[in-house]
């Protein structure tokens, strides 16, 4: 295969991507002001997709798609019907400035005091967030050691940020005050509303949400971090499906701005407009969506993030493909940094949700993601993945 330029690799990343967008604008699924939204402050893009696509053209988009469909049958390079509309009529996807009159939530329940679940990544960034809001926080792992290491985490980030002349040595000891580790779940009993952050297995938090649903008080909120697990079969686990939200974080969890809002068909409208409110208050930008595999930024990102390995795997180099996305399109990382961040497990099991959810050929996990996560090469975390640390 002859080599890309940069600007041909961004565009064969990039533009099945938008096409993803419209389509689920097309599908109703998310507003376009949440879809942009979610890619802007879940990956810190400079804009959301649909921005994107009305800066570049539509009909560029469209004539580019269409011609790269004809020669490869892949559905997902099919200019969606909406892309096709919007370029014959030279319209645009944003402007509309329909949001502008959006209600603002309003608290629904007191929320005073938040507990989570969990120890690892996730979890130690929620805990800061609620904790530098001024909210108390009861957190709960499954020993000392680990309930040391999410105070370890919050230290470090607080340490660093006094080190940049961003905080003082009185809020870090503010924010530590106000939480509570315990390793006995019972802890949780009086909180309003707890988050899990726990491992990503229908069985491990089925369990959690049974108990939980026996330790929390009735009216109660409970939240699932999940990526790709289906929500509304753990609501239906408890005896509260009403009050079970997701509440989908990203990472860094205290620099990522996003909090994708994830109702099921029983969530109640207070539960939702709550957590709508909540996020607000702790500084996050909260998007409504459906409990659909990857909600909206996992399933726009991961197909990118594969498409990438695919496209490393006809030929080009790594690193040429990570300068290409950040100098073309402004992207914070390349997407070989972030599947590194995200960790190749991770990754792939997203993937998967995905390809099983949408039934596309293109969504297959490709072969060197299934390769780097048999070979133990998970990223950062493992000191290797597509790159070594
Ligand atoms: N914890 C806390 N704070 C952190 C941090 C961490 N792990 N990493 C960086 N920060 C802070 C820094 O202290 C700094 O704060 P300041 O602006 O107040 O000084 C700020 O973040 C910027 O950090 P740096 O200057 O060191 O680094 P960069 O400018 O390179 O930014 C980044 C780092 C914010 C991570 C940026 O590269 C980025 O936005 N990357 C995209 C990340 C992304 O796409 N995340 C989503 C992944 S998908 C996901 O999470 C979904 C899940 O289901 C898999």
């Amino acid at each position: 295969m002859a080599e890309q330029t940069n600007e041909q690799i961004a565009q064969t990343l990039v533009f099945p991507y938008l096409n993803q967008a419209v389509k689920f604008l097309q599908d109703e699924y998310a507003t376009a002001t949440d879809i942009d939204n979610g890619m802007r402050f879940g990956c810190g893009y400079p804009a959301g997709p649909l921005a994107y696509l009305d800066s570049v053209g539509p009909a560029v988009v469209r004539d580019a798609l269409a011609a790269r469909f004809a020669e490869t049958g892949d559905n997902l390079h099919k200019p969606v019907a909406l892309l096709e509309k919007v370029a014959d009529e030279g319209g645009s996807f944003t402007g509309g400035g329909g949001a502008a009159n959006a209600p603002v939530p309003a608290f629904k329940h007191d929320i005073t005091t938040i507990g989570v679940v969990g120890t690892g990544t996730m979890a130690s960034g929620i805990v800061q967030v609620f904790a530098q809001a001024g909210y108390d926080v009861v957190f709960v792992g499954r020993s000392q050691d680990k309930l040391d290491g999410v105070v370890g985490y919050i230290t470090k980030n607080l340490d660093r940020a006094i080190a940049k002349g961003k905080g003082t040595e009185e809020d870090k000891a503010a924010v530590l005050g106000r939480l509570t580790g315990s390793s006995d779940r019972a802890a949780l009993a009086g909180v309003d509303l707890v988050i899990e952050a726990i491992a990503e297995d229908l069985a491990i938090k089925t369990e959690l949400f049974k108990d939980l649903d026996a330790i929390l008080e009735p009216g109660a909120i409970l939240a699932t971090t999940t990526s790709s697990l289906p929500i509304t079969q753990l609501a239906e686990t408890t005896s509260r499906p009403s009050d079970v939200i997701g509440m989908h974080f990203f990472n860094p969890a205290p620099v990522m701005k996003l909090v994708e809002i994830v109702t099921t068909v029983h969530t109640s409208a207070e539960v939702d407009e709550t957590v709508k409110a909540l996020t607000a208050k702790v500084g996050k930008v909260g998007v409504s969506c459906g409990d659909r595999s990857g909600f909206i930024v996992n399933a726009l990102l991961f197909p990118y993030l594969n498409d990438a390995i695919k496209l490393a795997e006809s030929g080009a180099e790594l690193g040429t493909i990570d300068a290409a996305i950040k100098e073309q399109v402004g992207f914070p990382m390349g997407p070989f940094e972030l599947l590194d961040v995200v960790g190749n497990d991770v990754s792939l099991a997203i993937e998967k949700e995905l390809y099983a959810e949408f039934k596309e050929p293109g969504l297959a996990p490709a072969a060197t993601l299934e390769r780097k996560v048999a070979e133990g090469k998970l990223g950062r975390k493992t000191g290797e993945g597509f790159h070594t640390y």
